[in-house]
């Protein structure tokens, strides 16, 4: 695990946006395509500034698709569907084509959009392994990450898998890549910063003794892949040297 520390959140996301574009790049190198999972929240909406401007002539943005390790389950046209601010942020800008971008399809029961889901995902991999080549994680003040909350069922959820799960703190159902899904990344990437993430990311990468029902980040150590953490002094205060 590699933890990368930042004094400003320019160097972070300058840093994180070169970081992105060089996986991309080895990628089209070696496969000929880029597949990019995004995630919500609004922690990432810099770096996909960032990508969509300063980036946007430095790789073959035709080359890469676009995935989501979680949404809400709201229709696609509300503010808080992680697909739409996606779209505002980097899809539209990029001129990213539709079947380049896999939105999860909230017009469905939570159930039956993530089955559909992970259907679309099984059908871009054509038999292939399900191995993103970069998946991009948020984590909660409460150590969640995607849409793996505490002490809810995609905490002990071993498969690898799409699945929809009820957040009762939230009143509301989600649906999201599970850990083992995202554990078979050839690269994983926490962007966390500011200081209401520092109680949280303390015990997520302090404890020796894991509690994963409680810290849900936990669960993200990839098998064969690289976990990269971009923080910043902010978030990690509480870590111990
Ligand atoms: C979501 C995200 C979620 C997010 C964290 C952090 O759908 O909300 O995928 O996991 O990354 O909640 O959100 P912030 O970046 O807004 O702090």
């Amino acid at each position: 695990m590699n933890l990368l520390i930042y004094k400003t959140l320019e160097e972070l996301n300058q840093d994180l946006a070169d970081y992105v574009i060089k996986i991309a790049e080895m990628s089209i190198e070696e496969n000929d395509r880029f597949n990019f999972v995004l995630t919500g929240g609004s922690s990432p909406k810099a770096l996909y500034h960032l990508l969509a401007t300063e980036g946007q002539h430095r790789i073959d943005w035709d080359k890469v698709y676009f995935f989501f390790g979680d949404e809400r389950n709201v229709p696609a046209n509300d503010d808080n569907y992680n697909g739409l601010m996606a779209k505002k942020a980097i899809l539209d800008p990029l001129g990213i084509k539709e079947d380049h971008i896999f939105y999860v399809d909230t017009t469905l029961a939570p159930e039956k959009a993530a089955i559909e889901y992970k259907k679309a995902i099984d059908k871009h991999f054509n038999g292939e392994d399900l191995i993103f080549d970069l998946i991009l994680l948020g984590m909660g003040d409460d150590a969640h990450t995607a849409s793996i909350f505490p002490h809810t069922t995609l905490v002990k959820d071993e498969e690898v898998n799409v699945a929809s799960v009820y957040v009762e703190k939230l009143n509301t159902y989600r649906i999201s890549f599970t850990a083992p899904l995202i554990n078979k990344a050839d690269n994983v990437a926490f962007l966390v910063f500011g200081e209401n993430k520092a109680e949280a990311l303390k015990h997520v990468i302090g404890d020796e003794q894991k509690d994963v029902a409680t810290y849900p980040s936990q669960l993200i150590d990839p098998i064969d892949g690289k976990l990269t953490w971009f923080t910043d002094e902010a978030a990690t205060k509480l870590l111990e040297d």
